[in-house]
């Protein structure tokens, strides 16, 4: 068309996460500045920042997707129906709830609208890797010795994961950054799987996985394997 020109559009930019804290500033300055977070646009349609919970230096933490409905209008990680599963996994596994730190790789609820429900939505990796530097804060501040990835978008999150699936890697810990990563079936998966044989198999896998993570914080991920 006469006076117009193509001018090509530019990449989008990859989303800078806010580096807003000092390396010194503690894990409640982390959160708080979390909750000023717009590195992607998940805050726009989301209630709050879904923060991760614990106490200080938990030797475990989990690690989810996002937050989901319940959680994104109380404010607490994991607290709705896939929070209640992840608690009997625990208590099978003989770990109690409040001596690991648990979060998700995603701090905002991503959904759409389903009549009057909100339906949760897989994160992008673009909003995988915006929320990327709560994660590693987190990471930096409580040091767990054993991480529990719940799920594929963990296992991204945490992972390089272009040669390694979630299936791949259930039951087979492995060594990173000086931890360990041990591998297990979302808690939503475990929940809605029709088939109930198939069901309890995948919650017998979070429960194992569990029990796994316990095992590991006896043995330093830098010892050569046994
Ligand atoms: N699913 C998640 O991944 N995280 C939550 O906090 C709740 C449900």
């Amino acid at each position: 068309m006469p006076g117009t020109q193509h001018v090509p559009r530019a990449r989008a930019p990859r989303p800078e996460p806010p580096r807003v804290v000092p390396e010194t500033g503690s894990l409640d300055e982390v959160r708080d500045a979390s909750h000023h977070c717009q590195a992607c646009p998940l805050w726009a349609h989301a209630t709050q920042t879904v923060f991760g919970e614990g106490p200080a230096s938990a030797r475990i933490m989990l690690v989810g997707e996002q937050p989901g409905d319940q959680e994104d209008l109380q404010g607490h990680p994991f607290v709705g129906p896939a929070g209640r599963l992840l608690d009997r996994a625990l208590g099978d596994a003989g770990i109690e709830r409040g001596q690991v730190y648990v979060t998700n790789a995603v701090k905002h609820f991503k959904w759409e609208p389903r009549g009057k429900r909100r339906l949760h939505k897989t994160p992008a990796q673009r909003e995988i890797e915006a929320c990327s530097y709560w994660l590693e804060q987190e990471l930096a501040r409580e040091k767990p010795s054993v991480v529990v990835a719940m799920g594929t978008t963990a296992l991204k999150a945490l992972l390089d994961t272009s040669h390694v699936t979630l299936k791949d890697t259930l039951g087979r810990p492995i060594r990173h950054g000086g931890r360990w990563i041990v591998t297990i079936y979302h808690p939503s998966y475990a929940l809605r799987v029709p088939d109930e044989a198939a069901r309890h198999e995948a919650f017998k896998v979070m429960v194992d996985g569990m029990k796994l993570a316990r095992e590991l914080l006896n043995r330093p991920p830098e010892e050569p394997p046994a």
